[in-house]
């Protein structure tokens, strides 16, 4: 019921932007950076390496339902970086970003833990006081299979033993 009163009062504005009001037309940018987490520490180290290639998709899900709503996706360039662009108001919904394919079948996976799994999420209205289209969204990596041999260095430096990775 909720669904498809939203879906009117969506083409009502597209409507009304025709005859020139731009409230429709709002676009934003949800940019972002996908790394090679070199040594599963699910955070960005000086040994992540950026991932070009990769496959990152946005998903916007009903607050109520959890039922998508939204679904696009993007490859990440040379830097690691991706920019997708989203039409509409999203403000009724969570959207996220998540990790769908890798580039790199030695670094590929992507941590289940609900804890380590880093959540990127986005907003995307324009009535929450952010005035530029861009918004960023957290780094997201996929885990090398094995730890690479300075990660023991790293993160001793960082103040943490190196230890277990979880299973
Ligand atoms: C990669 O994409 C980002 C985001 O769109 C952009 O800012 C950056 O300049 C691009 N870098 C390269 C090397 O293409």
């Amino acid at each position: 019921m909720a669904k498809s009163s939203t879906i009117i009062l969506a083409s009502a504005l597209c409507f009304l932007s025709l005859l020139g009001f731009a409230y429709c037309e709002s676009r934003f940018f949800v940019e972002g950076k996908v790394y090679c987490d070199t040594c599963r520490t699910q955070f960005v180290t000086r040994v992540s390496l950026p991932m070009k290639g990769a496959t990152v998709k946005i998903e916007c899900r009903d607050r109520e339902g959890g039922s998508v709503t939204y679904s696009s996706q993007a490859e990440t360039n040379e830097s690691g970086a991706y920019s997708i662009p989203v039409d509409g108001e999203h403000e009724e919904e969570i959207c996220e970003v998540v990790l769908a394919k890798s580039s790199d079948p030695e670094c590929s996976e992507v941590s289940k833990d609900p804890f380590l799994k880093k959540s990127a999420r986005v907003s995307l209205t324009k009535n929450n006081g952010i005035a530029s289209p861009v918004r960023l969204a957290n780094p997201l990596g996929f885990m090398k299979k094995k730890p690479i041999s300075e990660c023991s260095k790293v993160l001793r430096e960082l103040g943490m033993s190196a230890t277990e990775e979880e299973q």
